[in-house]
């Protein structure tokens, strides 16, 4: 599905250098897009925009580290480059630790959307790709989710995600020149088929993908299956498990589409398909021939039984759909893992 793009543009990626933001960096370049970053490496290594401009064949513009909200920094970057569009994806992102540092989550992910907004209509930007997530829906029973069914976050990260959501919803009524699409990721996995990009996650893994690929590289015994008594066919979890390079195409699609209507759009990110903790092991050690211990534990606090997406009003909108299944998306951890069994670490 590699094209270029019938306008070539100049796009601020802020997380450019996180594990949804480098594979989209990739897909930008092969589009041929310019592309600026800017990162405060909190979360990342500067080292994957290396690996970026490998693949690609070609580098990035320029590579800013700076907190997006730092309205100096981003003046900066909006006086040093045409910038015709800006994909937000910088934020944090750990729903546990969004409990314990509610305020934190809130400065970080709504004052730095709102900074770099500000910026953008300071500097006479108006197109905005905005990460949004499949946590605002909270604790549902509805599947699959349609971008209408009701949202209840949570914890504050859902909450951050909602939050930012509303704020653009109310400037896109303010200022008719805005163009917004807030994509709700359901659970991105996965890796760049080339083995140089991946997740990398600091400290002990929150999701369930890189966990899994650290147990297969020796890294941790076992895994925990958070809880076997949910109301689903083996008792463990069903998420809506995405391929991040599918993400990625997703949002070099969103550009292309931001003009198609004025004001604020949401849209679901997901496959439509559910795989539960045990298909994932499953599938995980069929393709990787790894086995992978593991040991049923208590439920986690606030984890849902069952989240997909319904992801027809994507498709329909730009004919985006995820091409990449489960195995590919197991393959392909996996090979990241072996080839980087620590890590951007050197
Ligand atoms: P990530 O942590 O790998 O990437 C985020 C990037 O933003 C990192 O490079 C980090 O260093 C940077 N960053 C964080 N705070 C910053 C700040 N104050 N200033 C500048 N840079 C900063 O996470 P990801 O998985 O790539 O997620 C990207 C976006 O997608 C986030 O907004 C996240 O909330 C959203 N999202 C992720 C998932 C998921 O499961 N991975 C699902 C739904 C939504
Ligand atoms: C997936 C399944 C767990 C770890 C999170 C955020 C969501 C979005 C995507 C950002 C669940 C089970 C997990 C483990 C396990 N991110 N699990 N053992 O919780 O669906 O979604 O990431 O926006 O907002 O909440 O993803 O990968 O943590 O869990 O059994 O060690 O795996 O219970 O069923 P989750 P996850």
């Amino acid at each position: 599905r590699e094209r270029r793009s019938p306008v070539p543009q100049t796009v601020l990626v802020t997380g450019g250098a996180g594990f949804i933001g480098s594979h989209t960096c990739v897909e930008l370049l092969r589009s041929g897009h310019e592309v600026v970053v800017l990162d405060d490496h909190s979360n990342s290594s500067p080292e994957a925009l290396e690996r970026v401009a490998k693949i690609a064949g070609r580098p990035i513009a320029a590579a800013h580290t700076a907190d997006v909200r730092d309205r100096r920094a981003l003046d900066a970057v909006f006086a040093s480059h045409p910038i015709d569009a800006v994909i937000h994806f910088a934020a944090k992102k750990a729903v546990g630790e969004s409990v314990r540092i509610p305020l934190t989550y809130y400065d970080i992910n709504v004052g730095g959307t709102t900074a770099l907004v500000s910026a953008m209509h300071d500097h006479g930007v108006h197109r905005l790709v905005f990460s949004s997530s499949c946590s605002v829906y909270g604790d549902t029973t509805i599947v699959p989710l349609t971008e209408e069914s009701p949202v209840a976050p949570t914890n504050p990260y859902a909450t951050t995600k909602l939050t930012c959501e509303r704020i653009l919803a109310d400037l896109c009524r303010h200022v008719p020149a805005l163009r917004v699409l807030a994509l709700r990721y359901f659970n991105p996995v996965g890796a760049h088929s080339s083995g140089l990009l991946g997740e990398d996650p600091h400290g002990v893994p929150n999701n369930i993908m890189p966990f899994l690929t650290q147990v297969a590289v020796g890294r941790r015994e076992e895994l925990s299956v958070f809880g076997d008594d949910f109301p689903t066919p083996d008792g463990t979890g069903i998420r809506d498990y995405v391929h991040v390079v599918d993400v990625a195409e997703g949002h070099r699609e969103a550009l292309d589409h931001l003009d198609d209507e004025p004001g604020m759009r949401v849209f679901n990110l997901g496959t439509g398909h559910g795989a539960s903790v045990l298909d994932l092991v499953q599938t995980f050690e069929e393709v990787s021939g790894q086995p992978i211990p593991y040991r049923v534990t208590e439920r986690r606090p606030g984890d849902v039984a069952e989240l997909v997406a319904d992801p027809a009003r994507v498709a329909a909108a730009w004919g985006w759909t995820a091409r990449r299944d489960l195995a590919a998306m197991c393959r392909d951890a996996w090979n990241f893992q072996q080839h980087n069994p620590y890590g951007y670490a050197p």
